[in-house]
């Protein structure tokens, strides 16, 4: 009788940890989402969202045309959708450069993550060294709106 008690107690304890294993593993898997949700946002800093663009948006867009054709095309596609040649092969949300969302970005914002990329999007620093050509790129992305 007495080691009957016991046995169920014993089982009761095993209950409460393996919830307690289990409510643990809910709280990790929660805050492991909530990260990767944070990572997914590109945060512009502060100096780059209030960049204003130093050229004149009309001028030299074909200059920006071949820039963004010898660099970007590959992935970012030729009409901006994100559907070039090697878009299945990198990791990331390429965007769509047309859309209104897209749009919405200030200048500044396009030309840091344009320029300084991050993860599968290239750095430009050394590729386009003369920051004048990545707002030229820009001002060209500017007009694959639709
Ligand atoms: C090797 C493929 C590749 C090339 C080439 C490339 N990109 Fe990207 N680009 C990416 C990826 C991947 C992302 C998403 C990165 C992320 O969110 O982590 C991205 C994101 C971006 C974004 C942000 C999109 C958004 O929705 O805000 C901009 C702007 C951008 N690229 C511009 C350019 C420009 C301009 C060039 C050429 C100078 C270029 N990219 C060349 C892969 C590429």
């Amino acid at each position: 009788m007495k080691s009957k008690i016991q046995t169920k107690s014993i089982n009761t304890a095993t209950m409460k940890t393996k919830n307690q294993f289990l409510f643990i593993m809910l709280i990790g898997f929660l805050l492991v989402s909530v990260d990767s949700y944070a990572q997914d946002e590109w945060v512009v800093p502060d100096k780059y969202e209030k960049m204003t663009n130093p050229t004149d948006p009309s001028e030299d867009l074909d200059i920006g045309k071949d820039l963004y054709k010898k660099h970007c095309q590959s992935c970012h596609g030729k009409e901006g959708y994100g559907d070039g040649t090697k878009a299945d092969d990198v990791e990331g949300d390429l965007g769509d450069f047309s859309s209104a969302e897209f749009q919405s970005q200030s200048d500044g914002a396009l030309f840091y993550k344009s320029y300084i990329g991050r993860n599968d999007m290239p750095n430009y620093e050394k590729k386009i060294p003369d920051e004048e050509d990545v707002w030229l790129i820009v001002n060209y992305i500017r007009t694959l709106a639709e």
